[in-house]
């Protein structure tokens, strides 16, 4: 099969397009003729070999986290998909290829209205919302939500899950582009933080919990505006994965300082968030609350070209590769 590897660590120009085996599905998982894959920020960091988990590799690798495709092959013990399912799957890496393989747990089916393609936009941004703000963050009916970089995958899908929820949602972005069109989309309270300071404006709203990919700086920041009792989860440090913080801001109201990486969970907590938003997120994109905002598609063999577009950051949502 066509795939892109990651043939060295390095800049966009060493993902190449080659022949690699196809994939073999084990007794519990399908194997899925991928239509669409999403390009994510930690695709970008896995070529780069910033490893997040402590491991260096210069071993050849596919990348990516999540796509979508049919179903054409199904493992012995598979009773709930079968050949033919339209599909978006949570991969742990090799989803930059005509074929993966994948736990038919962490496989669900393509949202009603929403189309093959987009589908490949969905998983990542909503596994790791779900288990961040839902679960680690515990939101509660009636809370707060701030999520930095609000027109990220990650931010234009979780803003869009937490309003649809009913909750009062707070967001960051970087260019009144970015700003505006957060406000036609109704995402909640806006600002373009290279204008303002988020931590003056939000200052007496009280914000339950914050989602931030940030770092650095905002970390205090955040604890700071942070209402009693309220839980900070990192997903990422961009600016600076290490941090100066002020314990009495912690102690005095109670706070949570939390954060996880989706990639390393095992396969049972990814298992548990898929039964999570089956059954929580998909009637919100049946009944259209929700959608994924896709910003571009390329073709596999330009995948260099889709992580020099992410690099760049004037993206808003979510960008595609296409098998066709
Ligand atoms: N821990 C996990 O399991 C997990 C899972 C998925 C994603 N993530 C993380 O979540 C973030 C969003 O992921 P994504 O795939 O949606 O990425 P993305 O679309 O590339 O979004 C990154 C956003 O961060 C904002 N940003 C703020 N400060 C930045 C800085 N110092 N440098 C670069 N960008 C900055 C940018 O918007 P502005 O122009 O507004 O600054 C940009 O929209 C990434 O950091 C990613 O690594 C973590």
């Amino acid at each position: 099969m066509k795939a892109i590897n990651i043939t060295k660590s390095g800049g966009p120009e060493v993902l190449q397009l080659q022949e690699s085996p196809k994939p073999k599905p084990d007794k519990n998982q399908v194997l899925i003729k991928v239509k669409a894959a999403g390009v994510n920020r930690s695709d970008v960091i896995t070529r780069q070999n910033i490893d997040l988990y402590g491991k260096t590799s210069q071993e050849t690798l596919i990348p990516g986290l999540e796509v979508s495709g049919e179903i054409i092959q199904v493992g012995e013990n598979v009773k709930d998909k079968k050949i033919g399912d339209k599909v978006c799957a949570l991969i742990a890496s090799g989803g930059y290829a005509e074929f993966v393989a994948v736990d038919s747990s962490h496989c669900l089916p393509v949202p009603e209205g929403i189309s093959l393609t987009e589908a490949a936009g969905i998983p990542e941004t909503v596994f790791t919302v779900w288990f961040n703000v839902f679960h680690l963050g515990k939101l509660q009916p009636g809370e707060k939500l701030l999520i930095h970089g609000g027109t990220s995958g990650i931010g234009t899908m979780g803003l869009q899950m937490a309003k649809a929820l009913g909750f009062k949602i707070y967001t960051t972005a970087g260019s009144d582009e970015k700003t505006d069109f957060l406000n036609k989309m109704n995402l909640g309270t806006v600002i373009n933080y290279k204008k303002e300071a988020f931590e003056k404006v939000f200052k007496d709203e009280k914000i339950d919990v914050i989602l931030d990919m940030v770092g650095g700086d905002y970390t205090q920041k955040n604890l700071e505006i942070l209402n009693q009792k309220g839980r900070l989860i990192n997903i990422n440090g961009m600016k600076n994965m290490e941090v100066n913080i002020d314990l009495r801001t912690i102690m005095s109201k109670n706070l949570n300082l939390t954060g996880s990486f989706l990639k390393p969970q095992s396969a049972e907590v990814k298992t548990q968030i898929a039964q999570a938003v089956e059954q929580k997120i998909w009637p919100l994109f049946h009944s259209k609350q929700i959608h994924p905002v896709i910003y571009k598609t390329f073709p596999l063999k330009d995948a260099a070209e889709a992580h020099r577009l992410m690099e760049n950051g004037n993206h808003i949502g979510k960008i595609l590769l296409t098998m066709d």
